[in-house]
């Protein structure tokens, strides 16, 4: 996973957003969690200077702005971050946070690796047989944005140009129709094709699905797949060739299906916008929830990457220590992996898998524990941390 030419010191500085809602108290687990593993993993050799920017609601209250410039430009100049969950700001047309710092830093790759730990509660039979990583192409698709509201006059003059100009007669209620388009290129294609390849070639895994609705949306999806054989045949073709790469495809009705009954059967999957937003809920759900599952939002070419908890701000959970900081320590793990630093995120990996093992869970995935001990947010990663620093216990 690590970014292609990236040069990492030995002690390097991390902006981080803490986020709204549990942020406060996932954010503090997470940076202890890491702050141990490195320290344990490097004896020192190696550090992390935190710097905190500023985003949401608290940075609203202090600058009048949801995402302030300098935050933008702080993860400009430090290329690698940690970012919180943010609350989507109330109002018509208001964007998500998230998106608009994925935009502005162009992070057209949103990595979404899913795997079980076991003993946590999955509504699956068989959770142990989800090890795998989604790819979801995050700058285009009918998630681009470009929409209009109804009775707008930018909407009116789509709607105008497209019945009139274009003669087109598939507007089934002409006269109430509100519009979107759905962008789809070749090069927004092929540079997340290329991401999931390549991580397929460095992690050991032979098959890589496109999963897409081409056919249906022949000119776009339909594109997306043609230009992805095409640009793997090209600059891959000797994997493809030699059996070490194979590259399928899957309508996305058929995969949603298939990624419940056979998950086994995929290892690094590759899809557009929408697609991938509701593949990669579908794999948390197994896994143990939102609460158990990170992200990776990475710009392999120029080496931005904002790694993050999946889920939201958890309204209904605040300030009661009871949120599971899971998705946002495996989503550093990620962030370490990308840096280079995998023995760090290795002992992390570890220490979730015999912590879980040994039954010590959050309240979230605690439920199918006959003897578990349920514990709070920091003691979750209290608990880490001793199993990290004192070997194979973790004292209860
Ligand atoms: P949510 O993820 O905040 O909550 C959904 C459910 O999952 C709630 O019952 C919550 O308690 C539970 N949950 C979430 N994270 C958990 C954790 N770590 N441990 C235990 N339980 C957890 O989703 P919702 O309610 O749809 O969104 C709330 C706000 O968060 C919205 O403003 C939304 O836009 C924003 N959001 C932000 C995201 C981001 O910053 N990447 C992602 C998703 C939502």
């Amino acid at each position: 996973m690590t970014s292609k030419g990236l040069k990492v010191p030995d002690d390097i500085t991390v902006p981080f957003i803490t986020g709204d809602g549990i942020g406060k108290e996932i954010m503090p687990v997470c940076k202890a969690v890491v702050d141990a593993a490195v320290k344990q993993a490097y004896n020192g050799n190696r550090s992390i200077e935190w710097l905190e920017v500023m985003a949401g609601q608290e940075a609203f209250k202090q600058n009048g702005a949801y995402l302030p410039d300098e935050t933008i430009a702080a993860f400009r100049e430090y290329l690698v971050g940690l970012k919180g969950p943010l609350k989507t700001p109330s109002g018509r047309g208001v964007r998500s946070l998230s998106i608009m710092l994925r935009q502005a830093l162009d992070l057209y790759a949103c990595q979404r690796p899913f795997r079980y730990f076991y003993g946590v509660t999955s509504p699956v039979k068989y959770p142990d047989r989800i090890n795998l990583c989604v790819f979801r192409e995050s700058t285009e698709d009918v998630y681009a944005g470009i929409e209009w509201p109804f009775g707008s006059e930018k909407g009116k003059r789509f709607g105008e140009f497209l019945l009139g100009e274009l003669k087109e007669e598939k507007v089934r209620f002409p006269e109430s129709t509100a519009f979107g388009v759905k962008p789809i290129s070749r090069e927004g294609t092929e540079r997340i094709i290329r991401c999931a390849i390549d991580y397929a070639l460095s992690h050991n895994r032979r098959s890589v699905t496109l999963v897409h609705n081409g056919n249906i949306m022949k000119y776009t999806e339909g594109a997306f797949v043609n230009w992805a054989y095409d640009m793997a045949e090209r600059e891959y073709g000797t994997y493809l060739s030699s059996g070490r790469l194979v590259l399928s495809g899957i309508t996305c009705d058929a995969f949603l299906q298939s990624a419940i009954l056979h998950p086994e059967e995929y290892g690094v999957i590759v899809t557009s916008n929408l697609n991938g937003d509701y593949i990669s809920d579908v794999f948390a759900a197994q896994v143990g929830g939102v609460g158990m599952s990170p992200g990776g939002n990475i710009n392999y070419e120029t080496g931005h990457a904002i790694f993050e908890a999946t889920h939201g701000v958890a309204s209904d959970i605040v300030g009661r220590n009871v949120a599971n900081p899971c998705s946002l320590i495996l989503a550093a793990c990620m962030m370490l992996e990308y840096l280079g630093w995998k023995e760090a995120a290795d002992l992390i990996v570890t220490a979730i898998e015999r912590t879980l093992r040994q039954g010590i869970t959050t309240a979230d995935i605690a439920d199918s524990f006959k003897h578990g001990n349920c514990v709070g947010t920091k003691e979750f990663g209290d608990a880490l941390v001793n199993m990290m620093t004192s070997g194979t216990r973790v004292i209860r």
